[in-house]
C-alpha cells in the first residue's frame, strides 16, 4: 500500500480530518501535512509541503474550498501532476491516462460521500503507460 500524505487549508479542513479515518480504514499509511485547525490559512504553504513528499509511490491529497488553489499551486511544482477532480471518472482517468500524483478536491463543491468514492477511485486505479506516458515526459518537458 503506497503511503498518502494530505493536507488542506481551513475551507478543507473538516474534509482532511474525514479522509484521513477513511485512508486508515484502506489500509494506508497517512501523514498529515496540516493544519491542526479550521483557523484561516493560506493553502500554497500546504500545496507547497505536500507536494514536497510526493516521491516513489506517494501520493498526496489536497483540499481547499474548491480545489482549485490547491491544485494550481501544486501544479507548480516539480514534477507533481495535480489533478482536481469533481466525480470518480475524473479521478479514475487522472491515474490511467494523467499519472497523477495529486488528488485535489473541494470540501465545498462535493459532499463527503462522493469525497469518499472519489478518493477510492484515485487510490485503486493504475496508470495505464504507453502512449500515455510519452505524453507525460512532454508535460514534464514543457
Ligand atoms: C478559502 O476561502 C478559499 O479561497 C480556498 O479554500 C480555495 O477554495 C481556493 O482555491
Amino acid at each position: 500500500m503506497p503511503k498518502v500524505v494530505i493536507g488542506s487549508d481551513h475551507g478543507g479542513f473538516e474534509l482532511k480530518e474525514h479522509a484521513k479515518e477513511v485512508l486508515l480504514e484502506m489500509g494506508y499509511e497517512v501523514e498529515d501535512a496540516g493544519p491542526e485547525s479550521a483557523v484561516s490559512c493560506d493553502y500554497p504553504l500546504y500545496a507547497t509541503k505536500v507536494a514536497s513528499k510526493i516521491k516513489g509511490d506517494v501520493l498526496g491529497i489536497l483540499i481547499c474550498g474548491t480545489g482549485l488553489g490547491m491544485s494550481m499551486a501544486a501544479n507548480r511544482q516539480k514534477g507533481i501532476r495535480a489533478a482536481m477532480c469533481t466525480n470518480e471518472y475524473m479521478a479514475k482517468m487522472a491515474k490511467a491516462h494523467n499519472d497523477a500524483n495529486i488528488l485535489c478536491l473541494g470540501a465545498r463543491v462535493i459532499g463527503i460521500g462522493l469525497a469518499e468514492e472519489i478518493i477510492k477511485a484515485f487510490l485503486t486505479t493504475e496508470f495505464e503507460g504507453e502512449r500515455h506516458m510519452r505524453r507525460i515526459n512532454q508535460i514534464d518537458g514543457l
